[in-house]
């Protein structure tokens, strides 16, 4: 099928890529003429394991390429409109603007009688927002369907989770309009649906809610552990054997119950916000609420992250860092990208460097965005770089690297053999028998059982 992607953000980009391997004749259209150019050269514009490879891939068979121009979208059977619903800079809303230019643009573009296409929505939007628009679609002269099929893709697993997605949802319109789009979609993803994966049916609204709703439970999943965390370290208890006791319940399972730093990236943080502001506009705003005390806890992680690590390295929360060389492993939101949207490694490292440490970080991919963000932390251009003459080692973000760290051949190089782990990444035995001071939030340790006075 003739597809156009609207936005080449992580979701668009890889989108593109993904139909196309599919056997589509894919247009991504976006008006970063720099994003585009990069992309045309098959450069990808961010870190994403195996998208250069894709997007190298299908470009060799010329099926994929990249323009400014939204008129492109004329000549596609299908639209999808994959641009970003940040936070507002005013409110805890979603931002729309990138959504109602995209849509608007098609809007004012498919004003033909003979125009016979679907505009599918995958951006997250407040729900509303799709009804809305299909109504606006529903009056063009010719026959112009809009639906929503939200996008669940982790980054860092971008290409894997758009071509083995753990299930598509359809947000349909009702009547005859639904039926062509859904037919529409159908074809498009035929080779998915033909290996298995679930389809779900829905209307507009519930395929909208699916998506921050999901959202919202990971984040309340990750949250509710770290404040367990909490309690933990007030009542001298272990968050990791807690979370493996709980997590083996098949109830509650496993994943997603990783203490530490806690969630950051373009989603979890903005999606809860913005979820919470349009229930309170819907009048239901009780029913959330509890969403406001999941970003709480959340955004205090990062400040008993950083007094832990201000207590481990100079003895007490309340000191000054003067004096500290502090190396600070991972900057990105999380490991296999270099995304820093609300990234709580670098908001900890700002923080210690606010406190006065000389703060060192070094991260596989994040380096140049660190030094973009925020100048007063220096970049290492490699681990060593960064642990030689460190009073303290911190690990913010959990890369293969950092994980697989040796403990004695890093130990030659510190001034101090002190480790704090923010993500529950590093084997504590093995690094208390290299002779290491090891610190974790939510788990005994001399420092840390101080935590909460
Ligand atoms: C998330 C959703 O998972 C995805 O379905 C949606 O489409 C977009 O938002 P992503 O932002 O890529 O994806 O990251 P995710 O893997 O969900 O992790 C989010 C944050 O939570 C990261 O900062 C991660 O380090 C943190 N996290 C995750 C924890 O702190 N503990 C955990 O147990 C799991």
């Amino acid at each position: 099928m003739r597809l156009a992607i609207v936005g080449c953000g992580y979701l668009g980009a890889v989108h593109a890529a993904a139909m196309a391997s599919l056997g589509h004749e894919v247009v991504g259209i976006d008006v970063d003429r720099a994003k585009v150019e990069s992309l045309s050269q098959g450069r990808a514009p961010f870190h994403e394991p195996g998208f250069p490879e894709l997007l190298a891939q299908v470009q060799g068979d010329g099926r994929l390429r990249f323009t400014t121009e939204l008129a492109a979208a004329r000549e596609a059977e299908l639209s999808f409109v994959c641009v970003g619903t940040p936070q507002a800079p005013d409110s805890q809303a979603a931002d729309l603007s990138f959504v109602d230019a995209a849509l608007g643009g098609l809007l004012d573009l498919l004003v033909d009688p003979a125009d016979r296409t679907v505009v599918v929505g995958k951006s997250t939007v407040p729900v509303g927002t799709a009804a809305v628009w299909a109504e606006r679609f529903a009056a063009l002269p010719g026959a112009v369907d809009l639906v929503w099929n939200p996008e669940f893709l982790r980054e860092g697993f971008a290409v894997q989770d758009t071509l083995s997605p753990d299930r598509i949802v359809y947000g349909l319109p009702p009547g005859e309009s639904g039926r062509r789009a859904a037919s529409a979609l159908d074809e498009v993803y035929a080779d998915l649906l033909a290996a298995g994966v679930p389809k779900i049916e829905t209307d507009l609204a519930t395929a909208e809610l699916v998506k921050v709703a999901a959202n919202a439970f990971l984040a309340t999943k990750i949250s509710f552990i770290n404040a367990m965390a909490e309690v933990c370290e007030a009542a001298g208890g272990d968050i990791y054997e807690l979370a493996q006791a709980i997590g083996l319940d098949p109830r509650i399972g496993r994943r997603f119950l990783r203490p530490g730093v806690g969630f950051g990236g373009g989603c979890l943080p903005k999606d809860i916000r913005a979820f919470a502001a349009r229930a309170r506009e819907l009048g239901a705003g009780e029913a959330v609420e509890f969403l406001g005390a999941v970003d709480r806890t959340n955004l205090r992680a990062r400040r008993r992250m950083a007094d832990l690590v201000t207590r481990a390295v100079a003895g007490k929360a309340e000191a000054g860092l003067e004096g500290y060389r502090v190396a600070v492993l991972g900057a990105a939101f999380k490991p296999d990208s270099d995304d820093m949207r609300d990234s709580p490694a670098l908001a900890v490292a700002r923080e210690l460097a606010r406190r006065g440490a000389e703060v060192v970080v070094y991260d596989p991919a994040a380096g140049p965005m660190v030094r973009q963000l925020a100048p007063e932390l220096q970049v290492a251009q490699s681990l060593s770089q960064a642990a030689t003459g460190a009073g303290a080692l911190v690990v913010l973000t959990e890369w293969d690297e950092f994980v697989q760290l040796d403990p004695d051949a890093v130990a030659g190089l510190v001034a101090r053999r002190l480790v704090v782990d923010g993500r529950g990444a590093l084997d504590p035995g093995r690094w208390t028998a290299a002779g290491w001071d090891f610190h974790r939030l939510g788990a005994p340790s001399p420092l840390a059982a101080k935590a909460v006075d």
